[in-house]
């Protein structure tokens, strides 16, 4: 066992990470197993990538299962619940991490790349969301496991307020993932399940590897962000172990930038 293995915030509490087999939802389901939590990694079509996150986190003591479904389709999404039920009888974590870029210049986009960053970024969050919450108001309380009913963490980003020219698609989903957020939160909190959002700025992962793989793309980058580097999945991983923990029980309806500052308006700090 590793040191990280001894703070059990999660223990005995089940969790599905969506999109868990790389980048952000990668480092999520890893911090989560180390807090004690059964983790179930979900991949739409990396099931090496999948199985090798697995491996790591098995192979340091934690507990983790691969399980595939497309999030924007709702018979792949209710299959993965069901699996997921059977196997371990309920669930207290849903982290609704999936998500694309798919960008062009709004003149240039296409029905197609609108929909399809929609359909896995919002879509299915909603999808997933839903089974999420129907199982926790199905079973109920279960206070020696953790204070709340339920907890959903939905993987927003700093876009869900900063506009993004060339992306329009994907700022539109992170605008909508913010409402259906808080919608979510307002309407589940009678039952005790909390919803939250975090916002990533820039961390490094596959989806925005062409934003800064030359110094000079690295060093335009780090402009954007006041703290001064880029971010790593463990930030966020950490940040999502306490969002999902009972010391931050009496959160709910927020969206927690994890973001080194980068919606402090950074251009400001010597203009306007
Ligand atoms: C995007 C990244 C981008 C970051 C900051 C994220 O939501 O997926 O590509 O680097 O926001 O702009």
């Amino acid at each position: 066992m590793t040191e990280s293995f001894s703070v059990l915030r999660l223990r005995n509490q089940i969790a599905l990470v969506t999109g868990g087999s790389s980048g952000i939802g990668a480092g999520v389901a890893k911090a989560m197993a180390a807090a004690g939590a059964v983790v179930y990694v979900n991949y739409s079509h990396s099931a090496d990538e999948a199985a090798a996150v697995v491996k790591e986190i098995t192979d340091a003591g934690g507990q983790a299962t691969a399980v595939q479904a497309d999030v924007s389709k709702e018979a792949d999404v209710q299959r993965m619940f069901q699996q997921i039920l059977q196997e371990q009888g309920t669930l207290h974590i849903l982290v609704n991490n999936s998500g694309i870029q798919q960008d062009a210049k709004f003149l240039d986009m296409t029905l197609e790349q609108w929909q399809k960053v929609i359909d896995v970024n919002l879509t299915g969050q909603f999808l997933c969301a839903r089974e999420a919450a129907r199982e926790f108001v199905r079973r109920g309380p279960q206070p020696d496991i953790s204070a709340a009913t339920g907890k959903i963490i939905c993987m927003s980003s700093v876009h869900e307020v900063i506009p993004w020219a060339g992306h329009v698609n994907y700022a539109t989903s992170k605008g909508g993932i913010m409402q259906l957020m808080k919608s979510m939160a307002q309407e589940l909190a009678p039952h005790r399940i909390r919803v939250n959002s975090i916002g990533p700025g820039a961390i490094a992962t596959p989806i925005n590897e062409e934003a800064r793989d030359t110094p000079e793309e690295e060093k335009n980058l780090l402009t954007l962000i006041p703290y001064g580097r880029i971010g790593q999945p463990a930030d966020i991983g950490k940040v999502a172990v306490w969002l999902a923990s009972d010391e931050a029980d009496y959160i709910t309806g927020t969206t927690l930038f994890v973001d080194g500052g980068m919606t402090l308006y950074p251009g400001f700090a010597d203009n306007g």
